[in-house]
């Protein structure tokens, strides 16, 4: 599978078409809420990041079939997203935030995980990984995680992470599961569960 990788690298035509399948593949995230321009704003600040990897797999036509982010700073980088996106955005984002409940729910959930420190935020290396409907369950997700596993490997990374909702109904769950992933814990962020899951990498990654 050729992939390509943006890595400190913006294409602003193909951010475009990321942020569309981001919006279509996962519509109950956050960025996915908060609208268009910041999920774009946030492919820009990937993009022009040195430390978050995007990945990228295109079928015959073009087209993309499927979308990685990985990163090796989780710690900062929502406040990097933040500082990178422009004001105006964010003037539109506080907006949105206001007038729309479940977000006002959400940060005020955030908010109080953080404060009672019971549960910090953590950010997986594999911040997110889609695969565009029609080239679902043909194995190009499969092959993603194994890209990733064998990039980070020759970075010297041997465990990496990552999380998802964590309901019944979330196909992700299975995916990671058969893709050799390992519970690591169940944790709250903003009000709803997350099913973190890790892989150690070392010796194990085959492309
Ligand atoms: C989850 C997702 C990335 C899987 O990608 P995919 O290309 O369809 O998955 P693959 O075809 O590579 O499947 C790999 C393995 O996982 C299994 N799998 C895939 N979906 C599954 C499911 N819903 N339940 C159980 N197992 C599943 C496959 O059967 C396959 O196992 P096998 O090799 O033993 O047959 C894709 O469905 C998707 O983009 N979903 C929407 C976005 C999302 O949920 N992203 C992850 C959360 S951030």
């Amino acid at each position: 599978m050729p992939i390509k990788i943006f890595f400190n690298t913006a294409d602003s035509e193909q951010i475009e078409d990321i942020a569309e399948l981001h919006r279509n593949s996962l519509p109950d995230d956050i960025p996915t809420i908060l609208g268009k321009k910041f999920l774009k704003g946030m492919y820009a600040v990937f993009a022009g990041s040195d430390s978050e990897i995007i990945f990228v797999d295109e079928n015959d036509v073009g087209k993309i079939s499927c979308v990685a982010v990985f990163t090796h700073s989780p710690e900062d980088m929502s406040s990097r997203i933040l500082k990178g996106i422009a004001l105006n955005v964010l003037a539109e984002v506080a907006f949105k935030v206001l007038t729309t409940k479940s977000l006002r729910e959400y940060l005020a959930n955030l908010f109080r995980e953080i404060f009672k420190k019971s549960s910090p935020l953590l950010v997986p290396e594999i911040v997110y990984i889609f695969v565009s409907k029609e080239s679902r369950g043909s194995g190009i997700g499969n092959a993603m995680l194994r890209h990733i596993e064998s990039h980070s490997n020759k970075s010297g990374i041997h465990k990496i992470y990552v999380k998802t909702l964590y309901s019944e109904d979330n196909a992700a769950i299975g995916f990671y599961r058969k893709c050799g992933y390992d519970t690591e814990c169940i944790k709250l962020n903003g009000g709803r569960e997350f099913i973190y899951f890790s892989r150690e990498i070392k010796h194990t990654a085959k492309q």
